[in-house]
């Protein structure tokens, strides 16, 4: 049974994160002449109406990319620069899931591979992609479909993974999927989004990603409210497994752009196994 509907949270301090470090990893690989894949294993329905009803109904853009919009902090501008892309540099209405994102920072040479299961976010997303050779979509369980991706042609680029983690189960589920994952492309790069609900739950989930054996796992964490608040998604944070140069010093350039916002927020980065 699926029930999330990203369209209800778009634009949150989350996808502010998530999207942030997408761009990043994307710019880090495109630094070598060689075509990468990007593969979305939770893609969404690829663009968000901020109008819309749902995001009307949480206001979560609010507290995420409305508070950034206007941003020049060098770290941030090339994510928020395809948020204003979408906007024609008009008022914030408009925001792109990482399909259209990634879509927006691929090279003529690089390939975007996405796997959505809801049928009316998939309907959405392969609509929005209808007629696009670089992009690849199917409707299928990440969990049983990636595998069969892996490892690309390209044997270069990024599993972006994005579970909504509605269900007790996904959260082993994903230690199995990067498991799998890696052992059939062991130099993939791979960024797992987390939530913070709790502090704990969190670093147990960190923990267990790490208790995989898999090497270079670094993690970044944003707590946009502090650490007191009573607000029920506290923050969100990536696993990064392989990444590229210069991640780690951006990553920190990040932190101190997301904390910069806010005197409450915190943000922090670091290696949750090394090398
Ligand atoms: C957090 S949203 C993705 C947001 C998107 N990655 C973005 O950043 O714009 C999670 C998505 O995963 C989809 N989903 C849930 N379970 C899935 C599964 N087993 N395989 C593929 N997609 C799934 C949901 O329908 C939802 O659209």
């Amino acid at each position: 049974m699926l029930s999330y509907r990203h369209a209800f949270h778009a634009g949150n301090h989350a996808d502010v994160l998530k999207h942030a470090v997408l761009v990043l990893l994307l710019n880090a690989l495109k630094r070598k002449d060689k075509p990468f894949v990007c593969i979305d294993t939770h893609a969404g329905a690829g663009r968000y109406d901020l109008a819309d009803p749902k995001a009307q109904q949480t206001h979560e853009y609010e507290q995420g990319i409305a508070r950034w919009w206007h941003s020049t902090d060098p770290v941030l501008v090339p994510y928020l620069d395809c948020v204003r892309a979408l906007n024609e540099h008009g008022p914030l209405r408009w925001y792109p899931g990482s399909p259209l994102i990634a879509r927006m920072l691929l090279r003529p040479e690089d390939r975007l591979a996405l796997l959505e299961l809801h049928p009316t976010d998939y309907a959405a997303l392969a609509a929005g992609f209808e007629g696009d050779p670089a992009v690849k979509v199917e409707r299928a369980d990440a969990h049983a479909r990636l595998k069969a991706w892996l490892p690309p042609p390209e044997r270069r680029g990024l599993v972006f993974i994005d579970p909504p983690y509605e269900l007790r189960k996904e959260e082993a589920q994903v230690v199995d999927l990067l498991t799998e994952s890696h052992r059939r492309w062991a130099t993939g790069i791979y960024a797992i989004w987390f939530p913070i609900l709790t502090r704990l739950a969190a670093q147990r989930f960190v923990e267990r990603l790490a208790a995989t054996g898999i090497r270079r796992q670094l993690v970044i964490e944003y707590m946009p409210f502090g650490e007191d608040t009573t607000v029920g998604l506290k923050g969100s944070g990536v696993v990064i497994v392989n990444p590229p140069y210069p991640l780690e010093t951006e990553l920190a350039a990040l932190c101190v752009a997301l904390e910069k916002h806010d005197g409450a927020a915190r943000a922090r980065v670091r290696w949750s196994v090394g090398e």
